[in-house]
């Protein structure tokens, strides 16, 4: 039998009493596979590796290594959710590593989006890595795949995790959501106890802000950029538009305007919003946000974040243009 095919059988999990289940077998296995061995994880804080942290931490506690890299590329407030959600609720053996220097120090400059992607990527398994190097006695590696992984992994889609790992890496594996769609992952998240915020989280690309700060990044650009995007998170949380958008973000070029602030002359850069809606990531349409919604946004970005001075808003579907915008 092939254990990377779901059976015809397997009930989809969509209760608690059914995810319940799923995770008494699956702390069965895993301890069955791992005996007393360590496991290593890299969390990046996505619904993926959270659930299987959660998910492993409950299976065998200590024995379960976290590795959270923080490339300095991620949305307001999400390492120190991982470090609070896993670090101190959950009290897992979690490393954390703040490379944001590295990362940062690396892209410098360099203006073009895949050559960005590539140093990212590149990075992040080379931090990884290091990390893995410095602890002894590990045998296996856990992962946060899921089932459309395995079955977009025969070449239709390129898969393109930032958190692809080594190929070299001598582990096996452990995947315990490996047979899993997205929604039954997230049953699962909210039976193992993981806050909404981390389970109902909107798609984020691996490479982060760093795809949505345009052009070659600077601190105070992608320091722009984060205060703009947790603003316009705030405000769809506020008017139900989270609930409602598959996915919604602010990217900021590199360019600057002139503007007027307190009477003078202010230059900043534009926030462009973008919110789309698709089932499959492969075509998207746009969100009508309200005006009132857009005027309060663009109220408060223009405000609060040091060197934005105008907000745009992309109405661009996919096709032509791509969710992300970079
Ligand atoms: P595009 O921009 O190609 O995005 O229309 C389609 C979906 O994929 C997400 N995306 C990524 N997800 N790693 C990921 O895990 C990545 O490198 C990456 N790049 C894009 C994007 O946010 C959208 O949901």
């Amino acid at each position: 039998m092939n254990n990377n095919v779901r059976p015809d059988t397997m009930e989809r999990i969509t209760t608690k009493e059914l995810a319940d289940k799923f995770i008494a077998e699956q702390v069965e296995s895993v301890r069955a596979q791992v005996g007393d061995n360590k496991v290593l994880l890299a969390l990046s804080g996505g619904v993926d590796s959270s659930v299987v942290a959660a998910l492993l931490i409950k299976a065998i506690g200590k024995q379960l290594v976290c590795v959270h890299v923080n490339h300095g590329l991620m949305r307001k407030g999400e390492s120190e959710q991982v470090i609070e959600v896993f670090g101190k609720e959950l009290d897992a053996n979690l490393i954390y590593i703040d490379a944001t220097d590295r990362f940062l120090d690396l892209l410098k400059d360099v203006a073009e989006p895949e050559k960005k992607r590539k140093i990212i990527g590149g990075e992040f398994i080379k931090v990884f890595d290091e990390e893995a190097a410095k602890l002894e006695g590990i045998k296996f590696l856990a992962q946060g795949t899921i089932y459309p992984d395995i079955l977009e992994s025969d070449g239709v889609k390129a898969h393109h995790n930032v958190g692809g790992l080594p190929e070299d890496m001598e582990m096996e594996l452990v995947e315990p959501v490996k047979l899993l769609y997205k929604d039954e992952v997230r049953v699962v998240g909210s039976a193992l106890g993981l806050p909404d915020s981390m389970v109902y989280r909107q798609p984020f690309p691996g490479p982060g802000l760093g795809v949505r700060c345009l052009g070659a990044i600077t601190r105070d650009r992608l320091a722009a950029l984060r205060e703009a995007d947790a603003i316009l998170r705030e405000e769809f949380d506020k008017c139900g538009l989270a609930g409602k958008v598959w996915q919604y973000f602010i990217a900021v070029p590199d360019f600057k305007s002139v503007g007027v602030r307190d009477d003078k002359r202010y230059e900043g850069w534009p926030a462009i919003i973008r919110a789309v809606n698709t089932t499959d990531a492969m075509t998207a349409t746009i969100e009508e946000i309200p005006y009132d919604v857009l005027h309060k946004i663009t109220a408060r970005i223009t405000a609060e974040v040091e060197g934005i001075n105008r907000v745009l808003l992309d109405l661009t579907p996919k096709p032509i243009g791509t969710i992300e915008c970079e």
